[in-house]
């Protein structure tokens, strides 16, 4: 099979086509024959490693933690799935060399997920880390629901930061179908846009609006909850317009490595912030987020493309290297690989 891979961290130059042997699924596994292959930044992050050329965690790496596909084997004692069915597949290079950026991988079968009937492979590629990250973001508030579904959110206010980002996107997704009020940040028009078309009610350009007072306008009450990717640049605005017991969910460092609060204006409010890491997050917050998202996807509700608020680049298996490029640049939406 064709399949990529790295033996040494650093820039996407380290990327290499070889053809490599099938091999059978062991017990308790599954194996995909991969369609589309989906690149999030995690994927180049573990790629560049520290920038020094360092050893990768298993001699050769096939990167890339998310796709779809169709099951061409299983192993012992696998029941979930059968050989035929489409499916979408996530963390498949967590603790193993073997990801997505080939024709077929193995995988525990507990990442492998049917993908619900008219669903496409562009969607299923397009899921795993950022779909479970935003339903990990959307459920752990206090007063907030800890399952997804229609109504679930009903009456509460979601602020997603960063709204035309991937998980952006899929929070903005993901709270609209279960029905809360979704105001998103972006930076401007075109983003606006998408985060519009994502299902957004509201967006705010963080650039040059006064994004407290226009928020504030929104939702004199505040915001329930925030799902937030750069904290430490909207750690005082975060605690300008949410309500008391209010949950901040952060998912990443994109605004900075470092973060100052105030503990005053924290108490006062009773906030509640919760970090995020999907590789860390736990079996069972895994299961939920796979459940309430096939449901979400039974419904039509997480759909891609440029008119669905994620714009697709697509790449073919050769040119993992530019992909992985691509994402890294700021791609904006979601970059795939076809896989032959
Ligand atoms: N913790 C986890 O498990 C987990 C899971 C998935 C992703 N991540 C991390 O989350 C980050 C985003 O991932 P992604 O795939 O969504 O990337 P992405 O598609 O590049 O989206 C990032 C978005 O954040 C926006 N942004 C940056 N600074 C902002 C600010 N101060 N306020 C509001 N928006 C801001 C960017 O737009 P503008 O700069 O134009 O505003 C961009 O739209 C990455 O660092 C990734 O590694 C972590």
């Amino acid at each position: 099979m064709k399949s990529v891979v790295y033996s040494h961290t650093g820039d996407p130059s380290v990327l290499h086509l070889v053809d490599r042997d099938v091999t059978e699924p062991g017990p308790g596994e599954v194996r995909v024959r991969v369609a589309v292959s989906g690149v999030n930044p995690t994927d180049w992050k573990s790629r560049l490693g520290s920038g020094d050329g360092g050893a990768p965690p298993f001699p050769q790496v096939t990167p890339n933690q998310d796709g779809a596909g169709v099951v061409d084997a299983v192993g012992e004692g696998v029941v979930d799935v059968a050989v035929g069915d489409r499916v979408w597949v996530y963390l498949a290079g967590h603790q193993r060399p073997t990801g997505t950026a080939q024709q077929y991988t193995n995988l525990p079968a507990a990442r492998v997920v049917r993908l619900p009937a008219g669903t496409s492979f562009d969607i299923g590629a397009s899921l795993g880390v950022p779909a479970i990250t935003a339903h990990r973001a959307l459920t752990v508030s206090e007063d907030g629901p800890k399952r997804l579904h229609p109504g679930a959110l009903a009456g509460k206010v979601v602020l997603v930061a960063g709204g035309a980002g991937a998980v952006g996107h899929a929070a903005i997704q993901l709270a609209r179908w279960a029905g809360a009020t979704v105001i998103a940040t972006i930076s401007g028009p075109a983003k606006a846009a998408l985060a519009t078309a994502a299902g957004a009610h509201h967006v705010i350009n963080y650039r040059n609006e006064d994004s407290a007072a226009a928020i504030t306008k929104l939702t004199p009450d505040g915001v329930d909850l925030v799902v937030e990717v750069a904290i430490a640049t909207n750690s005082r605005l975060n605690i300008d317009v949410v309500k008391p017991r209010a949950s901040i969910a952060i998912y990443a460092n994109d605004g900075g490595g470092e973060l100052t609060l105030n503990v005053r204006q924290n108490m006062i409010k009773n906030l509640r912030y919760q970090f995020v890491l999907l590789y860390t997050v736990g079996e069972a917050a895994l299961m939920a987020a796979v459940e309430d998202i096939t449901l979400a996807l039974a419904d039509g509700a997480l759909p891609v493309g440029e008119n669905a608020g994620l714009p697709l680049h697509r790449f073919p298996l050769a040119k993992t290297a530019d992909a992985h490029q691509a994402v890294q640049d700021g791609a904006l939406g979601k970059v795939l690989i076809d896989v032959p």
